[in-house]
């Protein structure tokens, strides 16, 4: 089964190498490189990341690759060909779009993101799940962070892969991007196995807002003493791409060191929409937050984010205490 899997990898290998040949040699390229050059990357950043071009046509994979029959099973197994069902025939699944290699912390190549060129939809693209890629583990970026970076001190995490990448051009080289999922506890776990802070900045928008509450709600149970989770709001309309660009390193960092502790968005994201001032209110803040608390590991944090509804309502930390264990089934 191991030996399976080399196969798959070293298929995928070829298939990164072949779009990264077709940037530099395909009649099209220059177009793909124009798109490049217009996103504000150098040839140099390219390269680390992988980008790759896939050309126009149907089969330009499937025909550079795909000549034998075991090559073919294993191109479709890593979802780089699609099986037409009705004409039993294969074609490529990456076509006319900029190639992003998705590689492992071991540096493997294990899946690839496409976009098109121009405003096309499908904007992105995406490997499908396999035996080698698991989007709820996976993080864009991880490996090359580490290898970009000395000492990795924190970690932001973004939406996509022009994020990532216009990053580590303009020197933030410690960002990874989740691959069109929501952030897992799994992400998180292997994030703070490797650094102690990890900053989520997702785009200045409604889908970014929601997709911090849920990594909010995420890490909540997973965070612990010595560790620090902090949230950056990016300005209505941006996202981190378009931020470094208009801001470089210097700007961007300064957003980063104001980015919000996870325990003041937690207040603010609960108190929103609740008056503070009126003890229903408190309680309704309280009774919200209180199950969430519940759901942390036992730490500082945790007693601190106690304290506070203390400070709020007035409470001991019995009541409250009493509160939660009537309120939960199975009390720890
Ligand atoms: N994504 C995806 N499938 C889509 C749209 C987005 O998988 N149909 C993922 C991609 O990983 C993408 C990320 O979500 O990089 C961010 O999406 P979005 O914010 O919509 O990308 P843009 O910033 O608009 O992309 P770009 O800057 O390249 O125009
Ligand atoms: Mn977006
Ligand atoms: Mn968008
Ligand atoms: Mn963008
Ligand atoms: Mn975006």
């Amino acid at each position: 089964q191991r030996n399976e899997y080399k196969a798959q990898y070293n298929i995928l290998d070829e298939a990164a190498i072949f779009y990264q040949d077709q940037l530099k040699t395909h009649a099209h390229r220059d177009q793909a490189v124009a798109y490049l050059k217009s996103r504000g990357l150098t040839g140099q950043i390219a390269k680390i990341f992988g980008v790759g071009y896939a050309p126009p046509g149907w089969d330009n994979l499937l025909k550079k690759i795909g000549g034998t029959p075991t090559n073919l099973e294993l191109l479709e197994k890593s979802g780089m060909l699609i099986r037409h069902e009705e004409k039993d025939s294969l074609y490529d699944r990456f076509r006319e779009r900029i190639i992003f290699p998705i590689r492992d912390m071991r540096g493997r190549v294990i899946a690839f993101g496409g976009r098109v060129l121009g405003d096309d939809k499908p904007k992105y693209l995406n490997s499908p799940e396999t035996d080698t890629f698991h989007k709820s583990r996976e993080l864009y970026g991880l490996y090359e962070a580490r290898k970009l970076s000395q000492k990795l001190e924190r970690i932001i995490i973004v939406e996509g892969y022009m994020d990532v990448i216009s990053l580590a051009q303009f020197g933030i080289t410690y960002a990874v991007a989740t691959l069109g999922t929501a952030t897992t506890t799994q992400h998180l776990e292997r994030l703070f196995k490797t650094v102690p802070e990890i900053i989520f900045c997702f785009d200045g928008d409604n889908a970014g807002r929601k997709a911090a509450e849920r990594a909010l709600e995420t890490t909540l149970p997973v965070i612990k003493d010595g560790q620090e989770a902090r949230f950056l709001f990016l300005p209505e309309g941006e996202d981190p791409d378009t931020l470094v660009r208009s801001e470089s390193k210097q700007g961007f960092e300064k957003h980063l060191d104001e980015a919000l502790p996870l325990s003041e968005f937690f207040f603010r994201s609960l108190a929103e929409d609740t008056d503070m001032t009126t003890m229903d209110g408190q309680a309704r803040f309280s009774n919200k937050a209180l199950p969430l608390i519940h759901q942390m590991q036992t730490s500082l944090l945790q007693q601190m984010m106690l304290d506070r509804i203390c400070k709020v309502t007035g409470l001991s930390l019995e009541q409250i205490n009493s509160t939660i264990n009537l309120t939960q089934s199975t009390p720890e």
